[in-house]
């Protein structure tokens, strides 16, 4: 039996086990402030994020800020070319040090004027020197992992995190052929998208297409073919692919791994994006879209408005979602496997995350 003695999840095997028979996790985890804690503790922050695009730090000194579950983090290029992450907290009085999207050559937090060196050392504090014991080196920015795949940053709050690519072992091979790559395109926006919902809600929805046909018939469904859709499952990852109904092609593709990042692609439009669990019931989905430079301008338009009316579809789904599962009426869901495969594999994905997690608290 795989049950610690306080933990909030409960048997686990028991959940295994009913996982598959084909059933959903347990509705209570949706709703749950000490699973979610546990989650956010536990899983979330030794995971992998997207940041943001690559083109957003193509100089030195360029820089943006993202969020990685709760923590948040600075993204900067150094003088040496190097793309760097930090958790985006002053070492005096916790103030934001990178605010925006920008280029400086040094990081000056606005509060009292703490400034770091963009390597994230730091520069100088006005009047440290009137203090004996102040030890510069101690009060850097602290650095967190970070990674590029595909034209995009990705990070993980864990400063000790395995690579990416260590994380997630064939993600390197899919992002090949499937002929994923933003380095390419322009970054046009970034648009968050809000659900009063759990961030599993969100994950689980984005995985699947079987709702398609029916959230999104005038959205993504018009454009893209949910029938074409061919899909591999493998460790952490979710591979898709849906021809255009009109042009046919290579249609979309895309990767989405757990616990909640998304890079996907047509010859014209690109999308990373990233579920941020903010509350056991709020989430968001920060999503930055690309454009190839040779998109038409009206193609441009068109799917910015599909891609944003499909999210805020999404969106819908999980509120409405989440008052059902957190209602306490109904234990868990009943799925079908062979239609469902997705959703039966990220059951089990959260299962074994968890399962890992209290095996690795309870070695501790
Ligand atoms: S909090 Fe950053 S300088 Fe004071
Ligand atoms: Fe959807």
């Amino acid at each position: 039996m795989t049950q610690l003695v306080s933990d909030p999840l409960g048997d686990l095997d028991e959940v295994a086990a009913q996982v598959a028979d084909g059933h959903s996790i347990p509705y209570a985890w949706y709703g749950s402030p000490e699973v979610f804690r546990f989650e956010v503790q536990n899983i979330l922050r030794q995971s992998w994020h997207v940041a943001g695009p690559l083109a957003k730090v193509a100089r030195p000194g360029d820089h943006f800020c993202c969020e990685a579950s709760g923590v948040p983090i600075a993204v900067v290029r150094g003088q040496d070319d190097r793309v760097r992450a930090f958790v985006n907290v002053c070492r005096h009085r916790g103030y934001q040090v990178v605010r925006s999207d920008g280029n400086r050559r040094a990081l000056q937090c606005r509060y009292h004027a703490w400034t770091y060196n963009l390597d994230g050392t730091l520069k100088g504090a006005p009047g440290c020197e009137l203090d004996p014991a102040f030890e510069r080196d101690e009060v850097g920015l602290l650095p967190v992992s970070v990674d590029i795949l595909a034209g995009v940053v990705f990070v993980n709050p864990d400063p000790d995190a395995p690579a990416l690519c260590d994380a997630h072992p064939t993600i390197a091979s899919w992002v090949t052929s499937l002929q994923l790559d933003l380095s390419e395109y322009a970054h046009l926006k970034q648009t968050t998208f809000q659900a009063d919902g759990n961030w599993k809600l969100v994950y689980e929805n984005a995985s699947e297409c079987y709702h398609c046909p029916t959230i999104h018939p005038t959205s993504l469904t018009s454009v893209y073919d949910p029938r074409g859709e061919r899909e591999i499952c493998d460790e952490a990852l979710v591979v898709a692919h849906a021809p255009r109904l009109d042009r046919g092609g290579r249609g979309i593709r895309a990767i989405m791994a757990f616990p909640g990042f998304v890079v996907q692609q047509d010859d014209y439009i690109g999308v990373s994006a990233q579920i941020i669990a903010d509350a056991p019931g709020r989430t968001r989905l920060v999503a930055d879209l690309y454009a190839n430079p040779d998109c038409p301008e009206g193609e441009i338009a068109e799917h910015t408005s599909l891609w944003e009316r499909t999210f805020d579809e999404d969106m819908d789904v999980v509120e409405v979602v989440s008052r059902g599962v957190t209602s306490g009426a109904i234990s868990f869901g009943r799925l079908i496997a062979p239609k469902e495969e997705r959703t039966v594999h990220i059951q089990r994905l959260m299962v074994d995350a968890y399962r890992q997690a209290a095996d690795a608290l309870r070695a501790t």
